[in-house]
């Protein structure tokens, strides 16, 4: 067992917030393990993980237990108030959360993205047509998150090109957060960013009644007429479709593409087998998840793993870390397509279980399989090799040099 963390005490010093852990996180991994649920003091406020799989599961199942409500001035909040404390899905408990999803989740049925998939691989194709063979390229910016705007941005969203920048200008915002101490005011440049967003919202909303479409903006439209959600709701909800399947969509498939390139046999394999691409996809969902955590809050007292979670306190509930659980993956650091059980959390669990899971795994693949197609002797740039970013939920690779 590593030695890390100090557990000897009643709480440990583990802060999921801290850059020693976002930076070198797999360190942690066995102490977690071996001692989840843990319990720290974050800004003062007893605090608990869980980090076993079944114990993620069994958070992440009973939202009667474990609320996703924020609590209002919680120290430690303001780094994650991703939404400007406006009422989305993600932090909503049922009824509310119910009444919530049900207006988007028409668009992203498995049947749509059955009937969207000769657009899915139309895009792959003209975006890699760009990229010839023996080419030295940054993915991300060339692959990945160019895919991922165009599929979920410009197709599904609607949101024209010379628009696009609103959004990514607000994520580039959510870094500022990241900086804020309990009772601090907002970052004036992240204030400015979601005002710019909700005014773009509100033209495309006028836009969606002239032109009655079925597409997400339409929809909450629709929603917005039939008084099933307030203003604010309106423009909480656009911004979270807006901006929650970008990053996630292009880091995952930018690592199913890493595993190919740092691996030439597992390209070899799905060149064989296309159908391995979509467990190549679900290993590098499990391996590398773009959101590492999320936050529930215990409604009463609750035993999991023979400890007691007490009443009010908030659960940091380790995704990344249960998709290294020996228990249920076995050689768990190692990147294989022979595994038995594929049940990674990557997309979460439960009523909040990710809205946008079947168009990421409906997509990724097709990319999968056409870059391991066309570039047999992909590599990693071994000059520039891959940058990691981490925010305090997330971690993902934010730059990717190869040789196609
Ligand atoms: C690899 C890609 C993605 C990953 C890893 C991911 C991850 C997650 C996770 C972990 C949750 C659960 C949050 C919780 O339980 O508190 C979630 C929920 C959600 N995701 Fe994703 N996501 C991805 C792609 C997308 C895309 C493409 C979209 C939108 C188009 C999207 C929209 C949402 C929404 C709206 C929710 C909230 C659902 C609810 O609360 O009912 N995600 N996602």
């Amino acid at each position: 067992m590593s030695t890390v963390l100090n557990f000897n005490d009643e709480y440990s010093d583990f802060d999921p917030f801290s850059m020693a852990f976002r930076n070198n996180p797999h360190a942690y991994y066995d102490d977690l393990l071996q001692n989840s649920p843990g319990f720290m003091l974050l800004e003062g406020i007893p605090s608990a993980y869980v980090a076993r799989h079944d114990q993620v599961l069994a958070v992440l199942r009973d939202p009667a237990k474990f609320s996703s409500l924020k609590p209002k001035n919680l120290p430690g909040m303001e780094r994650v108030d991703f939404f400007n404390s406006k009422p989305v899905m993600n932090y909503s408990d049922p009824p509310e959360h119910g009444r919530l999803r049900k207006v988007t989740q028409p668009v992203f049925t498995p049947r749509r993205m059955q009937e969207a998939s000769t657009e899915m691989a139309r895009m792959i194709t003209e975006i890699l047509d760009g990229v010839g063979q023996g080419e030295t390229i940054e993915v991300v910016s060339a692959i990945t998150k160019k895919l991922a705007v165009e599929l979920l941005l410009t197709h599904f969203l609607g949101v024209e090109e010379k628009d696009q920048h609103i959004f990514f200008n607000y994520v580039k915002t959510l870094s500022s957060l990241d900086k804020m101490r309990p009772g601090d005011p907002k970052p004036k440049e992240f204030l400015d960013a979601w005002d710019e967003g909700t005014a773009y919202c509100r033209e495309a909303l006028k836009r969606a009644a002239q032109e009655q479409s079925d597409n997400a903006i339409g929809l909450i439209y629709q929603a917005m007429q039939g008084d099933v959600l307030s203003d604010d709701e309106v423009m909480a909800m656009m911004i979270t479709l807006l901006i929650g399947g970008v990053s996630t969509m292009a880091s995952s498939a930018t690592s199913a593409l890493y595993h190919m390139a740092a691996n030439p046999e597992l390209a070899q394999r799905i060149r064989k087998d296309p159908a391995l691409a979509k467990i190549q996809c679900e290993e590098a969902f499990r391996y590398d998840p773009p959101v590492t955590l999320v936050m529930r809050f215990a409604m009463e007292d609750v035993e999991i793993g023979g400890k007691l979670i007490r009443k009010g306190m908030p659960v940091y509930t380790m995704i990344a870390v249960a998709n290294r659980d020996p228990a249920v993956f076995p050689e768990p650091d190692r990147f294989s397509l022979d595994r038995e059980n594929m049940r990674q959390l990557s997309f979460g669990f439960g009523i909040h279980n990710c809205i946008g899971n079947a168009i990421t795994r409906a997509t990724v693949p097709l990319l999968v399989v056409e870059v391991a197609n066309r570039y047999p002797n992909l590599s990693i740039d071994p000059t520039r090799g891959i940058d990691w970013e981490t925010s305090p939920r997330s971690r993902h690779i934010g730059a990717m040099t190869l040789r196609t």
